[in-house]
């Protein structure tokens, strides 16, 4: 649902207190820059400020009392359908996860290749969030002896690597094509009590990236780029000895994502199950997401001497990929039981739901394989 401002709840005195905090925490980040600072800090600070940003600190942000549910949280057929490729691609593989949420992804996955005997060796997570590690260091305890949590990434790795909802997270500079198609950048300043948006010349290097997009702007055109976005594939090329790299998210190929319509970019912030778009209200309570330019991760992963496996939309993805077979004993279930996987399983499909918005990308590096799920494989069109 998008709405403004004014129409989401109102949190309640313990939250507003800790968006205060936070919301002083940024305004002496903005006060020692001189003034201003990138919508990338802005974003990066609310949601990663140390204990106080929204994924650091310790609210609750899955599944149906939280602000959002991403697949994982939905069903857990996405995570089995998911550890069903992670076998596909290669047999006993490690798994190294990014961003782990609340760890029902890994859980799931791993109660899947238990069931299958293939349990890996080990599984990997690499999560920036305090917080979210230790919530997952409870949920995991089952499988102690195989979650082994990262500080940082390992120098080489063999196996899947897997991100769900995790480059929408990255913070992103958002840039502004004026009236004169000049490329200015929109930075965040503290005034009257809060903050506000202004334009500001854009740097060399934002001016360079976006004119790299090779796109026809229209004049007062706003949008994103992630400039981590790059840095991060090609570690994971440089690290990668053998294996696959799927990335799960929502997101566009670039001529969709720089569409002309598309004049205000695409972010979005999620509280409590409302969508909206302002991420400078209530700093430190919401989460600040960007789609995902998948053409630039395309690019990236051929820069970073990784091979393209597959693109395709979630919903045909896990289809493909064997979704509707996990459903075996559908027949036995209760009634109760079958309408809730079917409604989960449609919520993970249906063009309307999650399964067009939310794409799948597949890398890989040393392995020669063709993976079932990229049948309908639409990577042309990157
Ligand atoms: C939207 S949540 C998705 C959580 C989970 N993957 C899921 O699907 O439910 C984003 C997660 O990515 C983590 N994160 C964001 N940037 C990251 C990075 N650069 N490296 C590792 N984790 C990151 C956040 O702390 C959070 O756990």
């Amino acid at each position: 649902m998008k709405l403004t401002a004014s129409q989401l709840p109102r949190p309640n005195e313990l939250a507003l207190q800790h968006s205060q905090f936070l919301k002083q925490y940024i305004v002496e980040q903005i006060d020692s820059a001189g003034g201003a600072i990138s919508f990338e800090k802005f974003m990066q600070l609310a949601l990663y400020a140390p204990n106080l940003g929204y994924y650091s600190a310790d609210l609750r942000k899955f599944g149906e009392t939280g602000d959002f549910i991403t697949a994982p949280e939905l069903s857990p057929l996405f995570s089995q359908c998911l550890a069903h490729q992670c076998i596909q691609l290669f047999e006993n593989a490690d798994i190294l996860e990014f961003g782990a949420g609340s760890g029902e992804m890994a859980l799931d996955i791993l109660n899947e290749l238990q069931h299958l005997n293939k349990l890996p060796k080990h599984y990997y997570i690499l999560e920036i969030s305090e917080t979210l590690k230790q919530r997952q260091q409870e949920k995991l305890q089952s499988f102690k002896e195989i979650v082994v949590w990262l500080e940082h990434l390992p120098e080489q790795f063999e196996g899947v690597i897997l991100a769900n909802e995790v480059l929408d997270a990255m913070p992103v500079r958002r840039f502004y094509i004026d009236e004169h198609k000049e490329i200015k950048e929109w930075v965040v300043i503290f005034k009257e009590n809060k903050f506000e948006w202004i334009l500001q010349p854009a740097d060399e290097i934002l001016k360079e990236t976006v004119k790299n997009l090779n796109q026809n702007f229209p004049v007062n055109y706003s949008s994103e780029i992630n400039l981590f976005l790059n840095p991060w594939i090609q570690s994971l090329g440089e690290m990668l000895k053998k294996g696959a790299i799927l990335l799960i998210d929502y997101g566009f190929p670039r001529r969709e994502y720089y569409h002309p319509q598309r004049d205000q970019g695409t972010l979005m912030c999620h509280y409590r199950h409302y969508a909206h778009g302002d991420p400078l209200l209530y700093v430190g309570l919401q989460d600040i997401t960007a789609h995902v330019d998948f053409t630039a991760i395309a690019k990236a992963a051929q820069q970073a001497g990784l091979d393209l496996i597959g693109y395709t939309s979630q919903g045909d993805f896990l289809l493909q990929g064997g979704l509707l077979n996990l459903m075996t004993n559908f027949e036995e279930l209760p009634m109760q039981e079958r309408l809730k996987f079917a409604q989960q399983i449609k919520q993970l499909t249906l063009p309307h739901e999650m399964g067009e918005l939310f794409k799948v990308i597949g890398l890989s590096k040393n392995l020669n394989i063709q993976l079932p799920a990229f049948r309908n494989d639409r990577s042309f069109i990157l």
